[in-house]
């Protein structure tokens, strides 16, 4: 079966970018979210990541009116009846993803495959939601969802292993290069990424460089497109700490524990660029100033 008809719910930053790519694969795309006001939100950014591709030359502006009629936003669970695939792109707490997907199961015929984007909950906890273990699994974007090339595509003991390749195809429509694995928190690239991002903090703790030195190493030295501080401000360093916490929680492994310093971040809210202040503080946002350690 060919995945025509994409459900979306949830359009933050990743349900949006989400929308934008499979909109622009050829899909019939509607997304989902609690109120006009967010759904609005939530286009008006697909709208503009369009026109930066316009403004490029990338994307002509007859194939950006083709891409956006494919898209409609709605408040309505009940207009995602008749998708092939409904991807979720939610708030990370697991009483919202039991709702959304008890309430989805009842209205979407047997045969549409159900897919989180979850970054470190239980797939197969999620699955247990529904009626339909065989025809769940997750599909884990990255951010900023245009540009990255990856989609961990995550199967349970319960997936069928059809509905998988189905989505992996799915994945490849996209542009994109998927990766299978299992359900075990973080799945392939959080496990790798997390305890790096963690062990920059205690670097910094531990006084061994400054931000800015930390950050320069592993650019200039290690080829990565940002220094694994200024990743944790675009992550956002709330959302690290969650990630690593599930994780410290699921294997009790030292190297998931969150250093202090990265707690009391989040304690003060200093969340990253969304919030305006993280490791670096982003009042100019064209010069991030780095913060200095007393
Ligand atoms: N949406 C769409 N396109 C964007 C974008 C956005 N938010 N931000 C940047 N771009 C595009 C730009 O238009 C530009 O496109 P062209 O090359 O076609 O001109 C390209 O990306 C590069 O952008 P810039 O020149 O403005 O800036 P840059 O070279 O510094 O790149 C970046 C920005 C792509 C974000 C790059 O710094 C990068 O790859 N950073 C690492 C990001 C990363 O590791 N993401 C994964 C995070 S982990 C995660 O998401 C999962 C999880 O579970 C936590």
């Amino acid at each position: 079966m060919a995945i025509e008809k994409v459900g979306v719910v949830g359009c933050g930053l990743m349900g949006s970018g989400i929308a934008q790519v499979a909109a622009n694969a050829g899909c019939q795309v509607t997304v989902r979210e609690v109120s006009p006001q967010l759904v609005e939100k939530g286009l008006q950014s697909i709208d503009k990541n369009l026109q930066r591709l316009v403004d490029k030359g990338t994307l002509p502006q007859a194939e950006r009116d083709k891409v956006r009629g494919r898209l409609r936003g709605t408040t309505n669970l009940e207009d995602l009846k008749d998708c092939d695939l409904v991807i979720e792109a939610i708030i990370e707490q697991l009483p919202a993803k039991r709702e959304l997907w008890n309430a989805l199961d009842k209205i979407c015929p047997k045969t549409t495959i159900f897919a989180s984007n979850t970054s470190s909950l239980s797939i197969t906890e999620m699955a247990t939601f529904t009626q339909r273990p065989d025809r769940f699994l997750g599909l884990h974007f990255f951010n900023p969802v245009p540009v990255m090339k990856l989609v961990e595509v995550i199967r349970t003991i319960a997936t069928d292993p059809k509905v998988n390749e189905e989505v992996v195809a799915f994945a490849l429509r996209l542009g994109k290069t998927p990766v299978r694995t299992t359900d075990r928190t973080g799945f392939i690239v959080n496990r790798l990424l997390v305890p790096y991002l963690l062990d920059a903090v205690r670097a910094l703790e531990e006084g061994v460089g400054s931000v800015e030195d930390i950050d320069n190493s592993m650019k200039l030295g290690c080829g990565h497109p940002m220094g694994p501080l200024a990743l944790l401000d675009f992550v956002g360093n709330d959302t690290t700490f969650y990630i690593a916490n599930i994780m410290f929680d699921e294997f009790k492994e030292k190297r998931f524990a969150s250093p202090p310093l990265l707690k009391r971040m989040v304690l003060s809210g200093w969340n990253g660029r969304k919030a305006g202040r993280g490791f670096y503080d982003y009042s100019d946002p064209a010069k991030p100033k780095p913060m200095q350690m007393t």
